[in-house]
């Protein structure tokens, strides 16, 4: 099983035909494979298939109506149009591709389709003779040319007796083309090292010093990595994540133990992202019993830990570097003042003052600097940004090789 598609937020639009009865399967499949997904239906849709089966078959509301108040009240159109990594359209009709080719919003679907920055791909299902016609021909024409993904059709015994093209690809099929949606080759062969997570620094057998990193950030950025084709290495500290499929993790605990394993994976290691919460001290001394309740009061010394990122950035020869910063105050101030002091090539800064991105939630935004630019990355999902970051991260180092 492919876990391209783990965690990944899928928005699956159902239109009018007879295929919709298999966009409940298909439900069912990308749920299998681990993808959220959230279903919009376009009224036609619902004269074949009803909302309430694909509501429990998605675990979500299903999306009806653009301008229904209390549905935009919860997750308008636009925040669902933010939430995808995709839009699948199974099946889309021969109307439905000409509204989108025509760039119409008149419905949620095709404003849903307009408004978002993910990757939309459709699975036409028709009448051979409608596939046939010059004026859908035209219009996947247009909807190819605008990067939009096509699946299928199949050819074979059509729901109105017809034998021809205009066959919804099967679910299974649909699943294995939504999976690979998400791979693409700007890694191909290069070594990426991450680091993620916080580390425990322990003060006696029993007690540490920690946060709150969760290690989401940094894990989506292996599989991203991963996905682009990078043979990926992840440095984990103590989290409760999944390994993401294709990737090498190395469990630590200390911030010591992370800087002798990212050391160790300097000679190997062609792009090297920090993206663990290291504790930045850690205690003088580990009691080495359990240290006892008996003053009001406990000191405890703590001595700096090595700075891991700014080390890597260090060595000679070293790998194309990239930090992050978490700030709640004069973001980009800070966040430049870090790029140039530790001497990284990237730095990707978080604001953790704002609630909802940063620190254990499932979204984040992020600003990526460097030395003669910076770029604003939106709000979406972890899993998504990553796929963005690696992708900026792999164009930037491709300039500084050349
Ligand atoms: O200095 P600050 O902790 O804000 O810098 C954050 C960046 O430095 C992150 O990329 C983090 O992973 C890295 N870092 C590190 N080793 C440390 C402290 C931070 O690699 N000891």
């Amino acid at each position: 099983m492919s876990t391209r598609l783990a965690n990944r937020r899928i928005l699956l639009g159902v239109t009018g035909g007879i295929a919709a009865y298999k966009s409940a399967e298909l439900i069912r499949r990308l749920r299998d494979h681990g993808a959220e997904v959230r279903v919009v239906m376009t009224p036609a849709a619902c004269e074949f298939i009803t909302p309430l089966t694909l509501q429990a078959l998605s675990g979500n509301p299903v999306h009806l109506d653009l301008l229904d108040p209390a549905a935009e009240a919860g997750m308008g159109h636009i925040e669902l149009a933010r939430w995808a990594d995709a839009v699948l359209v199974a099946p889309a009709s021969a109307d439905f591709m000409a509204r989108l080719a025509q760039g119409m919003a008149d419905d949620l679907l095709t404003t849903l389709c307009l408004a978002t920055a993910a990757r939309i791909a459709l699975a036409p299902a028709m009448n051979q003779g409608m596939w046939a016609d010059p004026a859908t021909a035209a219009n996947v024409a247009t909807l190819r040319e605008r990067g939009i993904h096509l699946f299928g059709p199949a050819a074979g015994a059509q729901a109105c007796g017809d034998i021809g093209p205009g066959r919804m690809l099967e679910p299974d099929q649909l699943v294995t083309e939504t999976a690979a949606l998400f791979q693409s080759r700007l890694l191909d062969g290069v070594r990426v090292t991450i680091t993620a997570g916080p580390t425990r620094e322990a003060l006696d057998p029993v007690r540490y010093l920690s946060n709150h990193s969760s290690g989401k950030m940094g894990f989506a950025l292996a599989a991203a990595a991963a996905d682009a084709g990078a043979i990926t290495t992840l440095i984990a500290g103590p989290v409760t994540l999944c390994t993401p499929e294709r990737v090498q993790r190395i469990d630590v605990e200390s911030a010591q133990q992370m800087y002798d394993a990212a050391m160790q994976q300097l000679a190997s290691t062609d792009i090297f992202i920090a993206a663990a919460a290291v504790a930045d001290y850690r205690p003088a001394q580990v009691a080495g019993q359990k240290i006892k309740k008996q003053s009001e009061t406990l000191t405890i010394e703590l001595v700096r830990n090595p700075d891991i990122v700014a080390s890597v950035a260090a060595a000679r020869p070293r790998p194309f570097t990239v930090g992050f910063a978490a700030e709640t105050d004069a973001l980009l101030d800070h966040a430049r003042d870090k790029l140039e002091r530790k001497r990284l090539d990237m730095l990707i800064a978080n604001d953790v003052s704002v609630p909802g991105i940063g620190f254990n939630s499932d979204d984040n935004a992020v600003t990526v600097l460097w030395a003669q630019g910076e770029l604003a990355l939106a709000q979406c999902s972890k899993r998504q940004l990553a796929t963005e970051l690696v992708a900026l991260v792999a164009r930037h180092y491709r300039l500084q090789l050349a």
